[in-house]
């Protein structure tokens, strides 16, 4: 097998730029990107004539092999990460989930499950209670694991939910880590009332879970840890953006200068809730995710946001729960393991709603699916751009062929897909993963094993205009009034 590749003859497509070149990749690094490259025999030559030539996708939001609602998700790190390779997808991020409370063990686990990978990944750190030691793992994490990403949840109250305090507690501790705060916004104290109305007036269907947490639940909780943020001094990363509401607390924010990233992922760019009210109870089921998939036209403007950068890179929240994991919730929509596919799609179903529609263009395509999660992440250009000296992920993309969408053909251990029966324009032909081709004539050749964990630094350029913000705050601050103390 021959571990040198030229791809020959198609238009390499960076965040920035396009042209027509040539690739060569030797050893799992792209060693030289320019017309007429010429090599020796025993190398691999692919014709990438009239199609794109692109960095691999990296999905910000994951979940692979994690226990979550009383059961555990159905893909773990071999089967998502093959369904990603084949939708041309080539890293992702995962959400480690503590231990007990303990990040330490949270990681160890992650680390023994992530050893079936075969492709490369990196860690986001949830943080699900507070306490010196968490406090001090956070800084172990940052400076010894690679993680420099944290996510606060908001909602799912009596599990996952910190306070208001002790979110405060972790921004402050990201900013003075150089880590970057995530949040998952919804506010649970509503979340939890909202549900135990609809079960009161007899909705216990998977209706009565969107009804239960309408727009204005997130929207509210994006505000406020936005501002939270904002008193904190430090940035914010919104995941999972799935309403109007969010995305204009977001868009305000940027407005007035604040660091905040706001995530879109794909079922709420292209679906909408109707689907929710399906008499079957699975079809209706399987579409079950927090924050839940809006209304139409939440959708529509999310897509406008994203194709205005607003939103800045799309996620998947891939989360998945088969059949007989959705039934759970039968009786009690509140039991529903929440959670939707996406890892094989997003790259299809990005290109065929953004860049088919005329709202992105090809670079920013590139942009939204890869370069702008390295450029965030601190791992650019090792990831997310084809120029000598990055790492072999490539995907070869011809525009004029056509993707089809079913569970009976993707390569997700789910036994539903949320995107059954879609076709569309354009289809991922070649995936090179590390510089080994793993995707090709619908052929998957991936081995578990082969992936390589991405350690992620903490920020500095996050942190340089901030510093200074602090300056002027602090040099703004007026002198305190010496009062005289009235008697009394
Ligand atoms: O429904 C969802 N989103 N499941 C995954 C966990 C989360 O909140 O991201
Ligand atoms: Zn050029
Ligand atoms: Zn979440
Ligand atoms: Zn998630």
């Amino acid at each position: 097998l021959s571990s040198k590749i030229l791809i020959a003859g198609g238009t390499v497509v960076n965040a920035d730029h396009q042209e027509v070149a040539d690739v060569y990749v030797e050893d799992g690094v792209i060693v030289d990107v320019r017309p007429n490259i010429k090599v020796s025999d025993g190398v691999r030559i692919i014709d990438a004539t009239g199609k794109f030539v692109m960095p691999g996708g990296i999905d910000p939001h994951t979940h692979l092999a994690m226990e979550f609602m009383g059961t555990e998700t159905i893909d773990n790190f071999f089967s998502g990460q093959a369904a990603a390779l084949a939708g041309g997808t080539t890293m992702h991020i995962d959400f480690v989930i503590p231990v007990q409370g303990s990040l330490s063990k949270g990681y160890e686990a992650y680390v023994e499950k992530a050893k079936l990978s075969c492709m490369d990944y990196g860690f986001h750190m949830a943080i699900t209670k507070w306490d010196d030691t968490v406090s001090k793992e956070m800084e172990i994490m940052v400076k010894e694991k690679g993680i420099n990403s944290f996510k606060f949840f908001m909602a799912y109250k009596g599990s996952l939910m910190i306070s208001d305090e002790l979110l405060l507690e972790g921004l402050k501790q990201c900013k003075s880590l150089g880590a970057l705060a995530m949040v998952h916004a919804e506010n649970g104290d509503a979340v939890f009332e909202g549900q135990k109305r609809m079960i009161e007036l007899g909705i216990t269907g998977p209706e009565g879970h969107a009804l239960s947490r309408p727009p204005v639940l997130e929207g509210e909780a994006t505000a406020r840890a936005i501002r939270l943020a904002a008193f904190v001094n430090t940035p914010l990363y919104v995941v999972h953006v799935m309403s109007i509401d969010a995305m204009e607390e977001i868009a305000r924010a940027q407005k007035s200068g604040q660091k905040v990233i706001g995530e879109p992922v794909v079922s709420g760019l292209v679906l909408d809730d109707s689907v929710l009210w399906d008499p079957d109870f699975i079809t209706a089921a399987k579409f079950v995710m927090s924050p839940p998939i809006r209304a139409p036209g939440h959708g529509k403007a999310l897509q406008a946001a994203l194709s205005t950068g607003i939103l800045k890179l799309v996620g998947t929240d891939h989360c998945t729960f088969n059949s007989t994991q959705k039934s759970f919730g039968i009786d009690d929509f509140r039991k529903i393991p929440n959670g939707v596919n996406g890892l094989e799609e997003r790259m299809h179903l990005v290109w065929d709603t953004m860049v088919e529609s005329g709202q992105l263009s090809v670079t920013d395509f590139v942009r939204v699916t890869s370069t702008e999660c390295a450029k965030l992440f601190n791992i650019y250009p090792r990831k997310g751009a084809i120029r000598a000296g990055s790492d072999a992920d490539i995907i070869i993309f011809n525009p004029n062929s056509t993707f089809h969408i079913s569970a009976s053909s993707h390569h997700s251990r789910s036994d539903t897909n949320v995107y059954e029966g879609r076709n569309g324009k354009g289809k991922v032909e070649v995936t090179i993963a590390g510089g080994k081709i793993v995707w090709e004539n619908d052929e998957l050749k991936v081995v578990p094993g082969s992936g390589k964990y991405i350690s992620m630094p903490p920020f500095n350029y996050l942190y340089n205009g901030i510093d200074k913000a602090d300056e002027n705050y602090l040099t703004s601050l007026k002198a305190p009034v010496n009062r005289i103390k009235p008697s009394l």
